[in-house]
């Protein structure tokens, strides 16, 4: 018998504009790679429930990275090398054929989920929309001797003619860290060793996973989600956190020198990024909009989970900035509603905001910014303390409250993008980030709060609703 996907039973939470599945679960991004005219994007993928499941790829592709049209499954787990699933991974592009990199997923089968092995393969395809599963997979069996069984989420890239792949894993003492093979041709891969360690347990955490690498603006840069790391008072609030290393690699002895470990986002719905070049240089990063073991309303109606909006990454005085990719300026229905407001108490931005990109700006002073439902109750805020630089972001759903800190500066600027149940707030040209999910039978009224009489520069766009 065939199994169908499952079906999607009601759409209150769907989005508009970002991309999500027709139906089921999906988890992180993977292969994200511009190919032959078009972006092509994968994700972490379960088609029969909405639940986590056996590994799919999902498959999307976009000429603009805007409008996205939805493909065949990408890859199915169930082939020998592959038999539990078809995990993380990313793509590359050679000679016009674009090759796909992922973890096959293996359980013992003796009733514990954690019992299990995870080997490296690849697919490719001419077409980028029907894709071979390699003869000879897998191109990596097993896991270097001493590594645990956590060893997954591979990322190619060419540098100076020869072909690296980073992976995710935890040493046998314990501890997260990425290691590095070479090749020449895609398919025998040499071990090189471990680049960069958790220096320790708590601070950095037991297992890395979705590791990418890419220079950007002078430096290199470790992108990663590492489980394990220690809450502290306003940073590492979510289960598992996404964030990045700064610094040097050294080719020649496979070693990554660098700084500290930084969160990417501050919000409670972001996780295992993956970034591509564009044609024109742009170093553009997916994240997954959720977080393992959050509750997702939508699975109720046949669905969950979607990937964040694609956003552009610089580097700026040492930190990661993200923000929102021009190409999006296309989502706009309308030409724009620009005014200029006087605020001190609750002043409305934008009523029926379920689709809609608001961007104000403001002399810094205390700032609330509020969403409410049609009974007037909140559904989240952002509060911002001028003195301390600092962001609070509340949801109405948790009593978990989310931080974020900006440089002083004489100017608040916000960019907002609503799509019925996701907010993404860029502050400050991306200096600070809050990706959220929110869930609220109502289109929400936007107001913002200040503590002194102040003129805010608002403008708001009615954005594409499917
Ligand atoms: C990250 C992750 C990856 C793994 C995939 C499985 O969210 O746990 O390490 O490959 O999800 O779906």
């Amino acid at each position: 018998m065939t199994k169908s996907p499952i079906a999607l039973t009601n759409s209150r939470y769907r989005l508009g504009y970002h991309v999500a599945a027709p139906t089921g679960w999906i988890n992180d991004p993977n292969g994200f790679c511009y190919f032959k005219g078009y972006y092509h994007i994968f994700y972490q993928h379960h088609p029969y429930s909405a639940e986590w499941g056996p590994m799919h790829w999902g498959h999307a592709r976009s000429k603009d990275l805007v409008h996205w049209e939805s493909l065949p499954i990408g890859l199915e787990p169930g082939s020998p090398e592959d038999k539990d699933g078809c995990f993380s991974g990313s793509a590359i592009v050679k000679d016009d054929i674009m090759y796909l990199f992922y973890t096959g997923h293996h359980y013992y089968n003796d009733g514990d989920p954690d019992h299990f092995w995870q080997n490296q393969n690849m697919a490719y395809s001419e077409d980028g929309i029907h894709f071979t599963k390699y003869e000879n997979n897998p191109i990596i069996d097993k896991e270097p001797e001493d590594n645990t069984h956590h060893y997954r989420d591979p990322k190619v890239w060419e540098h100076e003619g020869t072909y690296y792949m980073i992976l995710g894993s935890q040493e046998n003492d314990g501890l997260g860290r990425a290691i590095l093979y070479a090749s020449q041709d895609l398919k025998s891969w040499d071990y090189l060793g471990s680049v960069s360690k958790a220096t320790d347990l708590k601070g950095e955490g037991f297992m890395w996973e979705c590791p990418d690498f890419f220079h950007l603006d002078g430096k290199d840069i470790l992108l990663l989600s590492p489980q394990g790391i220690d809450p502290q008072e306003e940073k590492y609030l979510n289960l598992y956190q996404t964030g990045y290393f700064v610094g040097e690699m050294d080719y020649q002895t496979a070693k990554f020198t660098r700084g500290e470990f930084h969160e990417l986002d501050k919000g409670h719905d972001f996780y295992a990024t993956q970034t591509t070049l564009a044609p024109d240089g742009r170093r553009i990063v997916f994240g997954w909009m959720a977080m393992w073991e959050s509750h997702m309303p939508e699975k109720e109606d046949g669905w969950a989970g979607a990937l964040t909006l694609p956003r552009e990454l610089r580097l700026k005085d040492g930190k990661l900035v993200m923000t929102p990719v021009k190409e999006l300026e296309a989502l706009r229905v309308d030409e724009g509603k620009t005014e200029t407001l006087t605020v001190s108490d609750a002043t409305l931005i934008a009523k029926d905001a379920s689709h809609a990109e608001i961007l104000f700006s403001l002399p810094t002073t205390d700032a609330t910014l509020t969403f409410k439902d049609a009974q007037e109750q909140d559904i989240l805020s952002l509060v911002y303390t001028a003195e301390t630089n600092k962001f609070v972001l509340r949801r109405n759903d948790t009593d978990e409250a989310r931080y974020g800190t900006i440089q002083a500066n004489d100017t608040l600027k916000y960019h907002l993008f609503i799509d019925t149940s996701s907010v993404e707030i860029f502050i400050n040209d991306g200096e600070t980030v809050f990706t959220e999910r929110y869930y609220s039978e109502s289109k929400p009224a936007v107001y913002l709060t200040t503590a002194n009489e102040t003129s805010v520069e608002s403008t708001v766009y009615q954005l594409k609703a499917d």
